[in-house]
């Protein structure tokens, strides 16, 4: 049997509603931003409850943005977590910024214990991540935060439809930033990204700002660039967003049966804690493994295309070499480097394919 981590092409299988949206949209001839953009922008803000949302080009761009909008400036340090996607840590290091990292927790999110000992006089900004889609302790983050007059960024990249206690990612920093990357929730046929505020100024900064700061035909009122977000993918976009609900609940049914299935295992293989209210939108769904290599050579050799996200560390990386980091910092990123593994677990795997996963797993471990 296979397990197919790509579900792109189950996804839009049936393509003619997008096709016929699609038509509209070239009658119109609205093709740099214009109605089909904003209608986008509109329908996301009101599903995320925020007065404001503004399309990009991508995720990474959408973190650059908010984080300029926030006042980070070359010199800033801005706070983050050691594990995510590096794209988080670029998008620092594009405002002219430096990542201060601090370590993860035992469900892979912030350590919010070691956020308050990282700030400097220069920090500028704190940028937690709603890592594989699982919200961090915003609360405390919040508090630190507001404690030291602090602005906060989510990098709420891969958490489209993630809550905690009803709350959506992306509601409670200052400004706010989603992808829309093709196995994001919310996708749109190629790389997307979404901006989300209650700050009128940050909001009318990021519109100028992606649109090369031109306010109108005439006139230039910042210097920008071009960041903009594309109608074909806005009109994609749209639709998409009508079914994520949908999607985000059949990823949660299929998390479940894998974190039940794995009961009895936890020797080998372990789920990490869920606290109750925070609702999970499993972009990745992550596990903890003993002989992780191992396990994930006899997984994708029995047809389960398990993956590593991720095995080398930022602060490990070559590009972080300048930050002046080393092994050890971060311990226990550093283990969960060693030990993480991903699992399909997203809206088109079927409950026979979560049974035959959780087969291997025991063939495995047996
Ligand atoms: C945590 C995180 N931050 C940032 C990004 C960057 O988004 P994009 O690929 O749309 O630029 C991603 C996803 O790729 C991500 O998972």
């Amino acid at each position: 049997m296979q397990v197919k981590y790509n579900y792109l092409d189950q996804q839009f299988a049936s393509v003619e509603a997008y096709l016929q949206d699609l038509r509209k949209l070239v009658a119109s001839g609205e093709f740099t931003l214009g109605p089909f953009v904003e209608a986008f922008e509109e329908k996301f803000a009101a599903y995320i409850g925020v007065k404001h949302a503004i399309g990009t080009n991508t995720g990474t761009g959408a973190l650059i943005l908010s984080l300029k909008a926030v006042g980070v400036k070359p010199g800033s340090e801005v706070i983050t977590v050691a594990n995510t996607f590096i794209a988080t840590v670029g998008a620092i290091v594009a405002t002219g910024a430096r990542p201060v990292f601090v370590d993860c927790d035992e469900r892979y999110q912030i350590d919010v214990t070691k956020i308050e000992s990282a700030i400097t006089s220069e920090t500028a900004a704190i940028l937690p991540v709603h890592w594989a889609g699982c919200p961090p302790e915003m609360d405390k983050i919040l508090e630190i935060a507001s404690r030291h007059g602090i602005p906060v960024v989510e990098d709420a990249c891969p958490a489209v439809g993630a809550k905690i206690n009803g709350r959506f990612a992306g509601t409670f920093g200052k400004v706010n930033a989603f992808s829309m990357h093709p196995l994001k929730p919310l996708n749109l046929w190629g790389d997307g990204g979404i901006i989300v505020t209650d700050d009128d100024k940050a909001a009318e900064f990021i519109r100028l700002y992606r649109n090369n700061g031109i306010l109108d035909r005439d006139h230039v009122e910042i210097w920008g660039v071009n960041d903009r977000l594309q109608p074909f993918q806005a009109v994609i976009g749209s639709r998409v967003l009508d079914t994520v609900e949908d999607l985000v609940e059949a990823r949660i049914r299929n998390a479940r049966l894998l974190d039940d299935g794995l009961k009895g295992l936890e020797h080998f293989i372990r789920p990490p804690y869920r606290p109750v209210g925070f609702r999970e939108v499993y972009q990745l769904y992550l596990v903890t493994a003993t002989r992780r290599d191992e396990l994930v050579k006899f997984l994708v050799s029995r047809g389960v295309e398990a993956k590593i996200h991720y095995p080398i560390p930022i602060h490990l990386q070559n590009a972080a070499r300048n930050l002046g980091y080393k092994c050890g910092d971060f311990p226990v990123c550093e283990r969960q480097a060693q030990e993480i593994i991903t699992l399909p677990a997203h809206q088109h795997v079927t409950q026979e394919q979560i049974n035959y996963t959780l087969m291997m797993i025991r063939e495995f471990y047996r």
